[in-house]
């Protein structure tokens, strides 16, 4: 179950020309499974109108007709005491000033003074008006009181000019509302450190030794550790994902820097769930310049990459409290993982059967088994990438708060 499924979500349109990407965030939360109520200014339709959101959100859209009609006086309280949260992208420099100065004339802005949940703002104006005093002083009035902001972005604006005031596209806004419903979860004030990707080991300056590690199994488990509050840190080698909005994000290439990455941050973690594909052995010297055709074909000795997990059962009383490891087996699954639970000290291994063609590399399923010392099994079926990571993140709440 998604984050998305079931939240009652209102949308608030602002009148921005960006008000026409906000028809396709609508349409993206609808289709995460979240209730959008869209609530347009009497601005916002000058640019949108309430079908384009009422087609992609299957749900009334309201607009200052309503607050006029018979429901008027309990309109606004009612949305704004049933919604999970408020997004107001685009919000405009004027609304801005009237969320922050309590101006309730219009339904938007009198819904958000009935708010009860959060409320995340994505400010679309141009870069001048942006960086005005009047603006930044009620920016700084709104963070003070813990409303949520998403950007603006960089780039160029309706204006023709260039510069900061762009609003956050509807993916990356996606993450930053994703994140906010997270706030408060069940790991809420925990630091979660998780490691993705398969390391890198150089031969030469344009050659590396590598694996097949797609780091989705990684990343899925970053945002579902997100989803449940956690305060994340993504330990990724190179991969074509894009990181979830909210984990400080430390790129490495080799099992060198992951293991460096990893002792640094363990530092104060709660939990390490080590999800990387990192090398066990890497080119014992790395040539200087690109080895060459022409001087036939090289012998490359291998010497052993340090093991990450290793290293960290051996920081003692310095360690994670949680300590989750992966094994990437192709024959003896079961024998080979309940051997490495034991050696690498962990509270849980997820054992995946990497020739699988539905799990493990690339793929977006995965079917895992989960060992624990106790000698407990649990075999979890093909599930998505995303359902298996919210599984293993909801054994470390329970591992946490075990322990
Ligand atoms: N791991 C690690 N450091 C390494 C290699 C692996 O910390 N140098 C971690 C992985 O992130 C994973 C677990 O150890 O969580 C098991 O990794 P896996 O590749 O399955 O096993 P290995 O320990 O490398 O043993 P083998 O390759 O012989 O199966």
């Amino acid at each position: 179950m998604s984050i998305f499924t079931s939240k009652h979500i209102l949308l608030g349109v602002t009148g921005s020309i960006a008000a026409y990407k906000a028809a396709d965030l609508a349409s993206k939360l609808t289709q995460a499974g979240a209730q959008v109520d869209g609530i347009l200014t009497p601005a916002a339709e000058k640019f949108i109108t309430p079908l384009t959101f009422q087609s992609v959100t299957g749900r009334k859209v309201f607009t200052d007709a309503e607050l006029w009609g018979g429901i008027a006086h309990v309109l606004h309280v009612g949305l704004g005491h049933s919604a999970d949260l408020l997004v107001i992208a685009p919000c405009t420099a004027n609304t801005l000033a009237k969320l922050a100065h309590g101006i309730a004339d219009n339904l938007l802005t009198i819904t958000a003074l009935a708010m009860r949940s959060p409320t995340l703002i994505a400010p679309a104006m141009d870069a001048g008006m942006f960086e005005h005093p009047a603006t930044q002083e009620n920016i700084r009035i709104l963070c003070g009181r813990g409303v949520h902001f998403a950007g603006p972005d960089e780039g160029h604006m309706a204006s023709g000019l260039t510069g900061r005031g762009r609003m956050v596209e509807p993916a990356e806004l996606l993450g930053h509302i994703r994140l906010t419903l997270g706030f408060g979860g069940r790991l809420a004030g925990k630091k979660i450190v998780v490691t993705a990707g398969g390391t890198q080991e150089p031969i030469d300056p344009v050659r590396v030794l590598t694996n097949k590690s797609s780091g989705k199994q990684g990343y899925a488990t970053a945002q579902a550790a997100l989803d449940a509050g956690g305060t994340v840190v993504l330990i990724t080698a190179p991969t074509c994902l894009t990181p979830p909005v909210g984990a400080k994000v430390i790129p490495i290439c080799t099992a060198q820097e992951m293991l460096e990455a990893v002792l640094a941050e363990s530092t104060g973690a709660n939990a390490l769930v080590m999800a990387a594909a990192v090398a066990d052995f890497r080119p014992k010297t790395v040539a200087e310049n690109k080895l060459k055709k022409r001087d036939g074909i090289p012998q490359i000795e291998l010497g052993a990459a340090p093991d990450v997990l290793i290293a960290v059962a051996g920081l003692g009383s310095r360690r994670p409290r949680v300590i989750i490891g992966f094994a990437a087996e192709s024959r003896d699954l079961l024998e080979n993982a309940s051997s490495k639970l034991k050696s690498k000290e962990l509270d849980m291994l997820v054992a995946n059967d990497v020739s699988a063609p539905d799990a493990g590399f690339g793929v977006d399923t995965n079917r895992v088994t989960l060992l624990f010392p106790n000698a407990k099994e649990e075999t979890l079926p093909l599930l998505s990438k995303s359902e298996v990571a919210e599984t293993i993140i909801a054994h470390v709440a329970v591992l946490l708060e075990s322990k």
